[in-house]
């Protein structure tokens, strides 16, 4: 799907640069040309000579390369493309792109480019959480750059935590997205993720432990699949995913509502913990203590089941309609029953036992329950469920 394009890959210093003689490799058997433009300071990670091989063409390396310039300017070599990657992007070179510096042959073609442009991230994890680092991907990124990754790992350095490089899949999937060619190009999918919070009175609420990892990891893999993505979100513990339209409510009502006016689309995949019951008897205003040393007494009201609501719509039902269960005994009978009961086409089920450390853990095990079946897939990071499932999705729409 990459095939006849033409991608202009940035190589900026970092570790990570071993990966990307993989990605040109990738995109070669692909069918996609590679120009490639490498800093000095990936230079001393991987060769030019490794690149031009792979990429079966020179590196451009000089911004002041008088035989280039007259045979390709670096403005048209900025605009030849179909797509500019840069991978690894560094935070120096972030730094330079948010500012709009143009000090070396990288940074002048990202300037001068007004071709679509895609960064993989890579880099210590202090720099990624830097508040510089975090400013200038929120400018980056209200500029119209797309960013896949960095993902959560060990890293060279002995650290743990963001930074790692997105691997050669996901930015071979990222690439396609951003040139419109993902295998969910042009599918619309509606994903609900996080806690609801319900109301007792103007600053009290119920609420749960959900963190929105799952939801949030699930989103963004199909996003880089091509979706055009609607993430409904309840007051989640992590950030939402870039490149996807965002909805945010707190109870369960409101993630309804908005549920509901993101359709018609072709996929509904409610991720989120939503709340059971909501308080019947909030109050408009603080409840104070009266004295008498009596509790206030609450009455609660059944929620909306959103998924069953979704799956049950007679005119603009999606194809595809997708629920999570999380379980702690007989997990894949309870969701078998659940999958009957909502109406969904597919349920995602987990053993979320304490003995398991699933919740709020990093890594789940899920058994992917459909009409023909029940899948057991091995213990995995929440990123690579989210991965296989969007995958799953995007053969089941195909
Ligand atoms: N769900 C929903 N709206 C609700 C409750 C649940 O959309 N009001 C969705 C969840 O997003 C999830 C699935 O339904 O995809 C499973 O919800 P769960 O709470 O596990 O199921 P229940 O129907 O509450 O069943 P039980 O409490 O017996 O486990």
């Amino acid at each position: 799907m990459v095939s006849g394009k033409r991608i202009l890959l940035i190589v900026a210093g970092g570790i990570a640069a071993y990966k990307t003689l993989d990605l040109i490799r990738r995109l070669r058997e692909r069918g996609a040309a590679v120009t490639p433009v490498m800093t000095q300071a990936a230079e001393r990670f991987v060769t030019p000579l490794s690149v031009s091989a792979l990429a079966g063409e020179a590196v451009h390396r000089d911004l002041f390369d008088l035989t280039r310039e007259a045979e390709m300017g670096h403005i048209q070599l900025s605009r030849s493309a179909d797509l500019v990657v840069v991978a690894p992007a560094t935070a120096n070179l972030m730094a330079k792109m948010a500012g709009g510096l143009a000090d070396d042959l990288a940074s002048t073609l990202l300037l001068a480019t007004d071709t679509p442009v895609l960064l993989a991230p890579a880099m210590n994890v202090r720099m990624w959480t830097h508040p510089a680092t975090r400013r200038n991907l929120g400018v980056l990124q209200s500029d119209g750059i797309r960013v896949v990754g960095p993902n959560e790992g060990d890293m060279a350095c002995g650290e743990y935590g963001p930074g790692r490089m997105a691997e050669v899949p996901e930015i071979l999937s990222a690439i396609e997205a951003a040139l419109g060619a993902g295998p969910l190009a042009g599918r619309r999918i509606v994903v609900t993720s996080g806690p609801t919070h319900e109301p007792i009175d103007p600053v009290r609420y119920i609420a749960n432990r959900s963190s929105g990892a799952q939801g949030t990891a699930l989103a963004r893999a199909l996003a880089t699949l091509g979706a055009e993505v609607v993430f409904v979100t309840g007051p989640a513990a992590v950030p939402p995913p870039q490149g996807v339209e965002i909805v945010r409510v707190e109870t369960a009502r409101e993630m309804l509502a908005a549920v509901e006016a993101a359709l018609p689309a072709d996929a509904a995949v409610c991720a989120a913990a939503v709340a059971d019951w909501h308080v019947a008897n909030a109050a408009d205003q603080k409840m104070k203590k009266d004295g008498s040393g009596r509790a206030p007494v609450l009455d609660f009201a059944e929620n909306p089941d959103i998924l069953a609501r979704i799956a049950r719509r007679a005119e603009d039902r999606p194809r595809l309609v997708v629920g999570f269960a999380a379980e702690t005994h007989d997990v894949v009978a309870h969701a078998e029953a659940k999958r009957a009961r909502k109406g969904c086409d597919w349920i995602v089920a987990n053993d979320v036992s304490p003995a398991t450390g699933i919740m709020g853990g990093a890594e789940n095990e899920v058994t992917l329950i459909t009409g023909s079946g029940a899948e057991a897939w091995p213990r995995l990071s929440k990123d690579e469920v989210a991965q296989r499932l969007a995958r799953r999705i995007a053969e089941a729409l195909a």
